[in-house]
């Protein structure tokens, strides 16, 4: 099967970086290699991208795809919160315009057999790098109910968290939990019908991204990139982030507004005493969200939302 993906925000992400022939860009987040596409194209014919995915299968497509520009992409199978490190080894010292379309691709969903999707029936795994270890079926079969319950409340905002725990060890007890469909079908059995009834989303939506944030630890990895973003770009330089949950787009947004504050002194003190001064400047003072053409086109774009800040 081929490589399934469908960029999310294209235009705006495309404007939004101000991308100029010979500026220096960074995907964070290459999965099927869209934005890189554009990216690359906008910067030639002097330009360099660096592409960063923690999937292999991703760096693997974005190899094929971009290799009409091989002489100005360097790709890295890493984590993004490694950025720092990718570019001191490369030499840079700061880029143009950063990209991260967060989240899982729709190949992962589709097509990576590891378990991302409660409408198949496959290996309870979940990694987006299959490097670390920890496994969605580490967690469901090991890990004990108290944690499960946290996982699945602070995660994925799911109000069974209690329940579903309880099942699911009550479930594991039987026999080892080793399938989406297996998972599944346990969330659903947890989840009260007439709630069940009154949601619009599948009864498993909640607990299978709790899953998925947990087991690539997500959330701090984000948190640990966003700390970093000032001193990764040059003056003027662009970082566009696009979200498509609460929590991670909190992340973003806080991130966004201590460098925009600068003093970190408490709001109690008569003068700064901390000394510093902002760092980055949102361009948009609210998220953009995609078209409806386009959220027609591609549902999953329903809940992106995409932040633009340039450092000051
Ligand atoms: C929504 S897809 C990106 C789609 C892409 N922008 C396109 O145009 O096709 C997200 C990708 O980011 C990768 N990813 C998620 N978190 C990551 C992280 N912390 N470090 C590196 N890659 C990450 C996933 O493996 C996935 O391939």
């Amino acid at each position: 099967m081929g490589f399934e993906h469908t960029s999310v925000m294209p235009q705006e992400v495309q404007e939004h970086q101000n991308l100029k022939p010979g500026y220096v860009c960074v995907d964070c987040t290459l999965g099927g290699a869209g934005h890189a596409l554009s990216t690359i194209r906008a910067i030639l014919p002097d330009g360099m991208l660096i592409g960063i995915d923690q999937d292999a299968d991703a760096i693997h497509h974005a190899t094929e795809i971009l290799h009409p520009f091989k002489e100005h992409v360097r790709l890295f199978h890493s984590n993004f919160s490694d950025l720092p490190r990718i570019l001191s080894a490369i030499g840079i010292k700061g880029v143009n315009a950063i990209v991260l379309d967060l989240g899982f691709s729709l190949n992962q969903l589709k097509n990576s057999r590891r378990g991302f999707s409660f409408s198949k029936n496959e290996p309870l795994d979940m990694r987006m790098d299959i490097r670390n270890t920890l496994t969605a079926f580490e967690i469901v079969n090991s890990f004990p109910e108290s944690e499960l319950m946290d996982i699945f409340f602070k995660y994925g905002e799911e109000k069974f968290s209690r329940r579903i725990a309880k099942k699911i060890v009550e479930a594991r007890i039987q026999a080892p939990i080793r399938t989406s469909e297996a998972l599944s079908q346990i969330i659903t059995a947890a989840v009260p019908k007439k709630s069940a009834a009154k949601q619009r989303i599948h009864p498993s939506t909640r607990v299978f991204q709790a899953l998925r944030i947990a087991v690539n630890n997500e959330l701090e990895k984000l948190e640990s990139f966003m700390a970093q973003v000032p001193s990764l770009l040059l003056e003027n330089g662009r970082l566009c982030v696009i979200s498509f949950h609460s929590l991670e787009d909190r992340i973003v947004k806080q991130a966004l507004r201590r460098f925009e504050n600068g003093c970190t002194c408490p709001k109690t003190l008569p003068e700064c005493l901390c000394g510093f001064s902002p760092q980055m400047k949102s361009v948009f003072r609210k998220a953009l969200i995609p078209s409806k053409e386009e959220t027609e086109f591609n549902p999953m774009a329903r809940s992106a939302k995409l932040r633009v800040a340039q450092k000051v």
